[in-house]
């Protein structure tokens, strides 16, 4: 059975396209406060419930499985008001905590910009402590998830049930050389960007920015997006010699959505400007991330684990293994040697 998600602070819906899409996860509910949020999700989710205000929220406990929420960021952001996690926006991580605390989920999920590192982390994962949950955390850049964005932003994963000492959820431990090569290899790739298809090929482009002065520089990296209004020219691309605004459908493309993810839901230009979301292919690894801890965590004693989610016993004379599904037991084709060969195969446990 899928995971009940609540996603808080909805906006447009990216934790809970990036979550669904590893098929692990399923939103029963979003709470998003901006009308022209509301649409985009009833357009994208039909039929999901849909809570307004998260400080008129209370919640039963168990109710569901895992919370989401990028809080708001504007007083902890660099560009922003600078007051820190108090201040009126970004102290709603409090309503967050609360419901937390109310509503016990397995996992909670939380964002936020880079500058939490140094303006509020500490004091999150003190809050969870304080409410019995065990937290790890990690910044993770989009540039490394195949989209040709500088957008660095703190993760935080919250655990009711505790983070076994021995436990990697971020796999910290295999960012080496060898391992990180699939990443790099995307990173490469987003820098050849099509920017009307949304995928890497061989199109160029030069994306040019002037967020935090008044020079211009060139990049093939697009600069952090963020609420825009629609008539300033922060963000441009140079393409086969035009030079033009980055518009809200590419603006979606770099964060991962379908382009059409606003087309048909009724908002003003200024309003599509202001729809950024999450990286949706960075909040799909982490959901791949929880999926695996999640079916580790819960697997029976003495059973072996995939990575593709079917546990694994061993026979008496472990030669051969089986596995169960639905309560029947399967003998299975592959020999112990085999299992121990397999790559994805994490734990074997033997005797
Ligand atoms: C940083 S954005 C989250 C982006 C979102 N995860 C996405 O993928 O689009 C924060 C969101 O919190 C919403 N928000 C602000 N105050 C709120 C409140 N009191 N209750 C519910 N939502 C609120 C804002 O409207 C905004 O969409």
């Amino acid at each position: 059975m899928k995971l009940k998600v609540l996603d808080l602070f909805s906006g447009i819906g990216g934790f809970s396209l990036g979550l669904e899409s590893t098929g692990y996860f399923k939103t029963n509910s979003f709470c998003e406060i901006e009308d022209h949020c509301i649409k985009v999700l009833n357009k994208n989710f039909k039929g999901v419930n849909i809570f307004n205000d998260i400080t008129n929220l209370n919640l039963m406990p168990n109710d569901y499985d895992v919370f989401t929420g990028g809080f708001p960021c504007q007083d902890i952001s660099i560009a922003g008001k600078n007051k820190g996690i108090d201040g009126e926006k970004s102290g709603l991580w409090k309503e967050y905590k609360r419901l937390i605390k109310q509503g016990k989920p397995k996992y909670a999920i939380i964002e936020n910009v880079f500058a939490l590192l140094g303006r509020g982390l500490e004091i999150i994962l003190q809050d969870l402590a304080e409410i019995g949950y065990d937290a790890t955390w990690t910044l993770y850049d989009t540039r490394y998830f195949g989209k040709p964005q500088r957008r660095r932003r703190v993760y935080i994963i919250a655990v009711r049930d505790g983070i076994p000492a021995d436990s990697d959820i971020f796999e910290v431990g295999l960012r080496d050389l060898p391992t990180s090569k699939p990443m790099l290899e995307s990173f490469n790739k987003g820098f050849r960007w099509d920017f009307k298809e949304g995928e890497g090929d061989k199109h160029t482009f030069t994306f040019v920015t002037r967020q935090r002065s008044n020079e211009f520089k060139e990049t093939g990296l697009s600069s952090t997006l963020a609420k825009r209004d629609y008539k300033s020219y922060v963000d441009l691309v140079l393409q086969n010699g035009i030079i033009r605004r980055v518009m809200p459908e590419e603006r979606m493309l770099l964060q991962g959505f379908p382009s059409d993810w606003l087309s048909d839901c009724g908002l003003t230009k200024k309003e599509k400007f202001t729809c950024n979301g999450m990286s949706v292919p960075v909040v799909k690894y982490i959901g791949e991330l929880i999926r695996k801890f999640d079916i580790k965590q819960s697997s029976p004693i003495g059973s072996s684990f995939f990575s593709d989610g079917k546990y694994r016993f061993l026979d008496d004379n472990e030669k051969k293994s089986y596995f169960k599904d639905g309560g029947c037991e399967y003998e299975s084709i592959f020999s112990v040697d085999c299992l121990k060969s397999k790559e994805d195969y994490v734990n074997l446990i033997e005797g």
